[in-house]
């Protein structure tokens, strides 16, 4: 795992899904109750982009078919055997880091 600047703190809207690179990993960012939480951007039922999708507590809902995932956990409300991965998150300052593979091993 390697550590990428994804985004600037002030970027993130509350509730609002952000979607960025890190390294060659696409990522879907959260700012919840002033935590930043990080999962794969990448619905596993049918690889829907849930970093568009609305968020409600720390559920995201996938905007494709409306499966639930808790973003801080990446558990499925509909089945637990399609869980999204997460990555740790760091806020720096104003900078918000995430630990994901490295180049070429996402
Ligand atoms: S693609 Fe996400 S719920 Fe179907």
């Amino acid at each position: 795992m390697t550590a990428f600047k994804v985004a600037l703190l002030h970027q993130l809207k509350p509730r609002q899904g952000r979607v960025v690179w890190a390294g060659t990993t696409k990522i879907a960012l959260f700012l919840i109750d002033n935590q930043v939480y990080a999962i794969k951007n990448f619905c596993p039922h049918a690889g829907g982009s849930l970093g568009t999708g609305p968020v409600r507590g720390l559920v995201v809902s996938c905007p494709r078919h409306a499966w639930g995932f808790n973003v801080q956990t990446g558990a499925c409300l509909h089945n637990p055997a399609f869980a999204v991965q997460t990555y740790p998150v760091e806020v720096r300052g104003q900078e918000v880091w995430v630990e994901a593979p490295a180049e070429g091993l996402a």
